[in-house]
């Protein structure tokens, strides 16, 4: 990978130093919900939450540093700076508890106490562990899985013919599961098997995300909970997938991740499905919708598709990209970044304070919710020009300096993504691959907008067609 930024990116930055200008008249704009310019009444506001997280923001949101907010009976901080995010998530992240309700309520039944949820020991250990295995070092074993990955999905889409119709999410969501079922499980895991997980994932995040009201709406803990027949069938068809897969993972002599955190974290096989869940919920979906927002912006914008094509074609000459040719593809990364700016898969970071503390001049107490908004700060006018508008050039290596802390699409401090080298790897590896094949062009008549419950993704469906590319 060509950057070696701690922990992800690090740039010099001076906050607020960029002041927005208009957009230029040839900037792409992408769709974004209406921005609310009245107070909603609080059930309104909480039910439009529920539906969809990015329609609840006022005009003043992209612009204050840090406000009080409330879901009904609990209070939330917003941090919505460089500065107020350092000092809740890195400085202050001690006192601040991973396993938001919300959170727990939703994954539990999934990932049990899977490193994305679990807090103080548990997580420290597991940490150690997963971090160790997902590591950027760790990339050059696990790139050629991605790079075989994405050349059966060259080959399958080399058989439709030209302009075939696909539904891109649903085609970036079998890609991504299948990279990531490899790299768990080794050659053990069949297209079959991920595709099942994937499917399985998918139907079960849609549900839970649309049934967890009680959290939601900020009641105790003890609050009985509806957990339906179906969010539990849908638990056990995963769970007796994930079970087969680590267990023919640890029979195989080759290499995959379960192997390697067994071997290094002694884990149980309890503690290995946790992890695998963990994984695939944490790695698949941000993943699929990063390449789904990609192909569709670039759709918009002939100019940077054209540009990316090029720079594929000249560093890969028709070959499907390998880790080794990351660093000849600038632009490809650029587009990748800029469409988490825009669509950052986890748009929300969400703590539970453990014990009072002070940010920025605000109390916030024990138990009151500290959030960040990657959807707010990456939009944000005091720090990006056009904020709005689709730019990939601002990330290329010369432009001006990406506000550090302002740009947080894999979190920040000690519970930074661990897969952050491996999704651009993998996004990167398949965008400049099959756009020297392919230019995508959205169907005739789809209509994207951005929905955000647990991910934000292009709404539910994304049908393209796979024209030729030029
Ligand atoms: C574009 C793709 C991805 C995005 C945008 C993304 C984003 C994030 C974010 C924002 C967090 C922190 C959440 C928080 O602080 O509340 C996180 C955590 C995590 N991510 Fe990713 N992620 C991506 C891909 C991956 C991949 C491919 C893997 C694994 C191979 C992965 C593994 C994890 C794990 C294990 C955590 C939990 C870390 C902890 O709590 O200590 N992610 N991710």
């Amino acid at each position: 990978m060509p950057t070696a930024r701690a922990p992800w990116r690090h740039f010099g930055y001076s906050a607020f130093a960029m002041q927005s200008a208009a957009p230029a008249t040839d900037d792409l704009i992408p769709p974004m919900p209406p921005r609310l310019t009245a107070r909603l009444p609080a059930l309104a506001l909480l039910q439009r939450f529920r539906e969809d997280m990015l329609s609840v923001w006022h005009e003043r949101h992209f612009e204050e540093p840090v406000f009080p907010t409330r879901l009904l009976t609990r209070r939330a901080l917003v941090c919505n700076s460089p500065e107020t995010v350092h000092a809740a998530f890195v400085a202050q992240n001690d006192a601040l508890e991973r396993k938001s309700p919300q959170l727990r309520h939703a994954l539990e039944p999934l990932i049990g106490d899977g490193l994305f949820i679990s807090d103080g020991l548990t997580w420290r250990a597991r940490r150690k562990v997963v971090a160790a295995v997902t590591h950027r070092a760790r990339l050059a074993e696990i790139a050629p899985g991605m790079t075989e990955v994405v050349a059966a999905h060259r080959a399958a889409w080399a058989t439709l013919g030209p302009g075939a119709a696909v539904e891109m999410q649903a085609e970036m969501g079998r890609l991504a599961a299948m990279v990531i079922c490899r790299t768990l499980f080794g050659a053990v895991a069949t297209e079959a098997d991920a595709a099942e997980v994937a499917s399985a994932f998918t139907a079960y995040l849609a549900r839970v995300a649309g049934e967890d009201l009680p959290s939601l709406l900020g009641l105790p803990d003890w609050f009985p909970r509806l957990q339906g027949f179906r969010v539990r069938a849908e638990v056990a068809r995963i769970h007796a997938v994930l079970r087969r897969l680590v267990a023919a993972a640890l029979a195989e002599a080759g290499p995959s991740l379960v192997r390697s955190m067994a071997a290094e974290g002694g884990f149980d096989a309890t503690a290995l499905r946790d992890e695998a869940a963990t994984l695939i919920l944490a790695g698949h979906e941000t993943t699929a919708n990063l390449l789904g927002w990609a192909w569709y912006l670039l759709s918009r914008d002939a100019a940077s598709a054209s540009r990316l094509r090029a720079e594929a074609r000249a560093a890969l000459a028709g070959r499907t990209a390998t880790l080794e040719d990351l660093p000849a593809l600038p632009f490809t990364r650029a587009v990748l970044e800029e469409t988490l700016r825009l669509y950052p898969p986890v748009a929300l970071l969400a703590r539970q304070a453990l014990r009072p503390v002070e940010i920025a001049g605000h109390a916030v107490r024990r138990g009151d919710m500290v959030l960040a908004l990657p959807w707010l700060l990456h939009r944000h006018r005091a720090l990006w020009e056009a904020p709005d508008a689709f730019r990939p050039a601002r990330f290329l290596p010369g432009a001006a300096p990406i506000p550090h802390h302002g740009f947080i699409p894999f979190g920040l401090g000690p519970r930074v993504c661990t897969g952050s080298h491996f999704a651009l790897a993998e996004a990167m590896i398949a965008l400049a691959t099959l756009a020297q094949d392919v230019a995508p062009r959205l169907a005739p008549g789809a209509e994207i907008r951005p929905v955000c419950r647990l991910s934000l993704r292009p709404g539910e469906r994304l049908p393209m067609l796979l024209d030729p590319a030029p």
